[in-house]
């Protein structure tokens, strides 16, 4: 049974399941294991943005629930609530029966909750054995001194519980990451923690350090603790979960437990949009001129991309996919000299491009519509005329310096007929504009430069529906006239309306080429969450 954007999972029961009874293994059992934590109707905004919206998540003694969502969809946000690191604007935390008001760090670690960071924080200086007693050294009884004696001893038999194979002399610095993350759910157990929350422990690992974990994970639910678990690698979440909860834009959109869910299900519920729905509007290529004439090679930015090679063709719209986070914006404002890559090649029509200037690659004909158009491209106070010639200020007409306003006004009168902007006049200010015409005020903009590439970062998005299909119109007379248009999107359905090809990024990495008929919702919602098929 899966509940699709329902009211969320029921928090309102308060029952207990504690055990009670000692571990049997010589533990210490100073705190009953296995509470159930539930964080009741959270909402939390950043500087006015709401980040989170009435979420709810139930974690039960002795089970995995895994948080699902795209980048930005708010699972750390929650973790960090659950563990005191932030605080609630509403909505409320229960361990077992108890209320937990003004949580912090410090209050859930003694109240048994214990986050293991995305980023490892570790004390580096200080030893794998200090590290795991930090802010609980045990001490002699009488004297207070620090019982090192003890430490010694116990450290070894919890580094042997997670599976963590060192020295417990060696500093924090010199462990592996993999390491590190152990050693974090080593100090969970000595502070006999009940609750366990990761965030995205497995994106550093290795796959054998990812089992290891998912051993340790394993032994720790069998224990009983109510552990949290935060990843977006489908496979792991199916394999790892009792119950899996997915956020979407900070919402709560679906709770399924083990085996309550298809993974088409959980692919809709992370993007979005039901898979599968609509077919393919071919564009008429009667072309026969697919030169190719944009070449990306080896282009390396570690972590953020790697290993980006492709080409694009004259007539030709490639698709970039991928989920918010992946690196598609980074790859394109690499190309365009926005970012520096650490390696590879950019070459346009024979002309390389690496390491240079988004200035020289306009003037080489790479244009490039950012994603942010509001912040990036428009000057809002300017008058549509200025505003689509601000791309070649440099190349206009000039008389004494001075620009030759007439021959500009020409220019912008030209271009903006190109795009068929809607406005009253070339002199009124761009705020006018709807945001569909906006974005056609931009792409004249770009055409003044006469390109032969065009880069576009969701061109769509916040653009009114019906603005929608003009610029899939645009995006297909550029293409027929000659030029290569590389568009990324998180809307599958419009990859599948205006591309040909479709190129799949998944961390970093191309993952996969899609082609012709092949190019589906269906394929490309796979591909882009799974990073495979
Ligand atoms: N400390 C913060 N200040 C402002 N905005 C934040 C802060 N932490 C997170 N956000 C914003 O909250 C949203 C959700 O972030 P996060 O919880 O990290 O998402 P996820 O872990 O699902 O990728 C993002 O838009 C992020 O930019
Ligand atoms: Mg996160």
């Amino acid at each position: 049974m899966v509940g699709l954007v329902g009211p969320g999972p029921d928090t309102t029961a308060t029952t207990t399941a504690t055990t009670t009874e000692d571990p049997g293994d010589g533990r210490d059992a100073r705190q009953p294991r296995g509470s159930r934590y539930v964080a009741s109707h959270v909402t939390k905004a950043f500087n006015g943005a709401e980040v989170l919206h009435d979420v709810s998540i139930v974690l039960e003694p002795g089970s995995v629930h895994s948080l699902l969502g795209e980048n930005g969809a708010g699972k750390s946000t929650l973790f960090k609530i659950m563990s005191g690191l932030y605080e609630p604007d509403a909505g409320e935390l229960v361990l077992g029966d108890e209320r937990l008001h003004g949580l912090t760090p410090r209050s859930a670690l003694q109240q048994g909750i214990y986050l293991v960071p995305q980023e490892p924080t570790l004390m580096a200086h200080l030893s794998a054995a200090e590290n795991l007693y930090v802010g609980a050294l045990p001490r002699h009884g009488r004297t207070r001194l620090v019982d090192w004696k003890r430490i010694g001893r116990e450290s070894v038999s919890y580094f042997t519980r997670v599976g963590l194979d060192i020295d417990i002399e060696t500093p924090a610095r010199n462990l592996s990451i993999a390491q590190q993350q152990l050693l974090e759910c080593a100090r969970a157990l000595v502070h006999n923690c009940q609750v366990i929350l990761f965030d995205e422990p497995t994106s550093p690992l290795t796959p054998h350090e990812v089992d290891v974990l998912f051993e340790l994970v394993d032994g720790l639910r069998s224990d009983g603790l109510a552990l949290g678990f935060i990843s977006h690698r489908l496979d792991e979440v199916i394999s790892i979960s009792d119950q899996v909860t997915v956020l979407r834009d900070g919402r709560f959109v679906m709770n399924a437990p083990r085996g309550g869910y298809t993974r088409d299900e959980l692919v809709t519920a992370m993007i979005g949009r039901p898979i599968g729905v609509r077919t393919r509007v071919r564009r008429s290529s009667d072309v026969t001129d697919r030169r190719e004439i944009l070449r990306v090679e080896d282009l390396a930015a570690p972590p953020t991309f790697t290993d980006i090679s492709f080409t694009l063709r004259k007539h030709e719209v490639t698709g970039l996919a991928g989920l918010v986070g992946s690196g598609r914006t980074e790859i394109a404002e690499a190309i365009f000299g926005l970012r520096k890559a650490d390696r590879g090649k950019v070459v346009l029509d024979g002309v390389p491009l690496t390491h240079r200037t988004p200035r020289e690659c306009i003037d080489a004909g790479l244009i490039y519509l950012p994603e942010d158009r509001a912040r990036n491209g428009i000057f809002g106070e300017v008058d549509i005329g200025r505003n689509v010639t601000a791309g070649i200020i440099p190349h206009l007409p000039r008389r004494w310096h001075l620009i030759r306003t007439d021959r500009e006004t020409l220019l912008a009168a030209g271009a903006t007929a190109r795009t068929a902007v809607h406005m009253q006049a070339l002199g009124s200010s761009i705020n006018t504009l709807s945001g569909g015409n906006q974005q056609r005020a931009m792409i004249s903009r770009w055409l003044l430069a006469e390109p032969k590439v065009a880069i576009f970062d969701e061109p769509t998005r916040g653009v009114d529906v019906g603005a929608k299909d003009d610029i899939y119109d645009i995006v297909a007379d550029l293409a027929t006239s000659g030029l290569a248009c590389l568009v990324i999107s998180s809307d599958l359905e419009e990859l599948t309306l205006i591309c040909d090809r479709v190129l799949v990024i998944y961390e970093g990495r191309i993952v996969g080429e899609v082609e012709g008929d092949d190019v589906t919702t269906a394929r490309l919602g796979q591909l882009v969450v799974e990073g495979a098929m």
